[in-house]
């Protein structure tokens, strides 16, 4: 996939068929924000709310995400918010590998066009894919890397949030964690 423009892989993404998913979706959830984002977010898949809006990020842990942003001043317009897999898992079932390396060139794609200077993974699958295969997320969020000229690091998956209100303290800490990189990065 080669230097597409971002209609052209909005479309090629919108008109995937290269995984069984593509046949259980109502909506390919592309992506969203500041295409010329600082900041952006890579998320799982898409949930039921997500693939039947289209849009990432808008269901229950969506808006969780969204109090988190509010709570250390990043406004979501300013950010770009996409997902490992563009299209929803049955029952929200973890990626298989082989849908993840169907899906994951529209996401370098993505990367490629915005240029960021910060990618934050949204739980440990996106970690896994993104920062390490070994990624272990109890142990690791918040740590930043560098990897291909982008510090990267991973917080907890807002859904693990809803199941474990416990971990919100440490949510607040990784994302304040961000804030204070993003004020750096200018
Ligand atoms: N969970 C994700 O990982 N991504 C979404 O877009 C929604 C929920």
């Amino acid at each position: 996939m080669n230097e597409m423009t971002w209609e052209e892989l909005e479309n090629a993404c919108r008109s995937c068929e290269k995984c069984p998913l593509s046949a259980t979706r109502t909506n390919c959830v592309f992506g969203t924000g500041n295409r010329q984002a600082r900041l952006m977010f890579v998320g799982e898949a898409p949930g039921e709310q997500e693939d039947r809006t289209g849009t990432p990020f808008v269901g229950r842990a969506g808006q969780l995400l969204d109090r988190f942003l509010f709570a250390v001043d990043i406004k979501r317009e300013d950010v770009y918010i996409a997902n490992i897999l563009k299209c929803r898992p049955p029952k929200n079932r973890d990626p298989l590998p082989t849908e993840e390396d169907a899906c994951i060139d529209y996401l370098r794609a993505q990367v490629r066009l915005i240029r960021p200077k910060m990618i934050v993974c949204l739980g440990r699958i996106a970690a896994m894919r993104l920062i390490s295969p070994d990624y272990k997320i109890t142990k690791q969020h918040g740590e930043w890397v560098e990897r291909g000229g982008f510090l990267m690091t991973a917080v907890y998956h807002p859904a693990a949030l809803l199941r474990d209100p416990r971990k919100n303290e440490e949510m607040l800490a990784d994302m304040e964690s961000i804030k204070a990189k993003l004020d750096e990065t200018y």
